[in-house]
């Protein structure tokens, strides 16, 4: 848990399923010595079963609900760096919480990509569709808007190594956010940071997302 020594302003990592929000938000915060929650693992926690299950019994609006309580709830923690549920953005209580609480980072990734990554999915509920790669467009389509609304930070995760994805976001927070003792920034600026722009490109010392 946190100690309140690196208590400051929380990191929170949005963008579509398969995006690398976990794997990328479990390295982030071991690099700036921060608590990592997932929101979707907390919420697994407390409900006592799967995400798949909380879709099956109450359906989405029942999971959207929960999501938002929790969203409501850790957004309100200082110093955590937190991967959101892909679908967090899709309510605007949910949007205004997590820009207005924290700084946004939207994990970006083509459909593509996405797809190589979730092609064996067999967990996500919204990829039980006879045509899984026509939703992750769709959802694409209707959601990459709302990431970009919600982000003070866009990163492209494509194929690039995880430290490298790291390296990237860790060079645009603004000061105060992921640096114990410094003031927090309170006007980041939303920004795009595109793939190339780190001296340590193409060395590939970490597997990719
Ligand atoms: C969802 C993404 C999942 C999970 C749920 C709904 C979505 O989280 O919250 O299955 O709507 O995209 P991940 O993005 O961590 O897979």
């Amino acid at each position: 848990m946190t100690d309140g020594t690196h208590a400051g302003r929380s990191i929170f990592l949005v963008g579509m399923m398969g995006s690398g929000k976990s794997t990328v938000g479990r390295r982030l915060a071991a690099a700036l010595g921060r608590e990592f929650v997932d929101a979707d693992k907390a919420l697994e926690a407390r409900c006592g079963v799967a995400i798949a299950t909380i879709f099956e019994v109450e359906g989405e609006e029942g999971f959207r609900h929960r999501e938002a309580c929790l969203i409501d709830e850790l957004t309100g923690q200082p110093g955590l760096v937190m991967a959101t549920g892909g679908g967090a953005v899709l309510r605007e209580d949910n949007r205004a919480h997590l820009r207005e609480r924290g700084f946004v980072v939207y994990l970006c990734a083509t459909v593509q990509e996405l797809w190589v990554r979730l092609r064996h999915d067999k967990v996500r509920p919204l990829l039980r569709t006879p045509d899984p790669r026509r939703r992750i467009a769709q959802l694409v389509e209707a959601r990459d808007p709302l990431y970009r609304e919600c982000a003070h930070l866009v990163v492209q995760t494509g194929r690039q190594p995880v430290d490298r994805v790291v390296d990237v976001i860790v060079a645009g927070l603004p000061a105060g956010v992921g640096r114990a003792g410094a003031a927090p920034s309170p006007d980041a600026q939303s920004r795009h940071i595109a793939p190339g722009t780190s001296p340590d490109d193409g060395r590939g010392r970490t597997p990719t997302l």
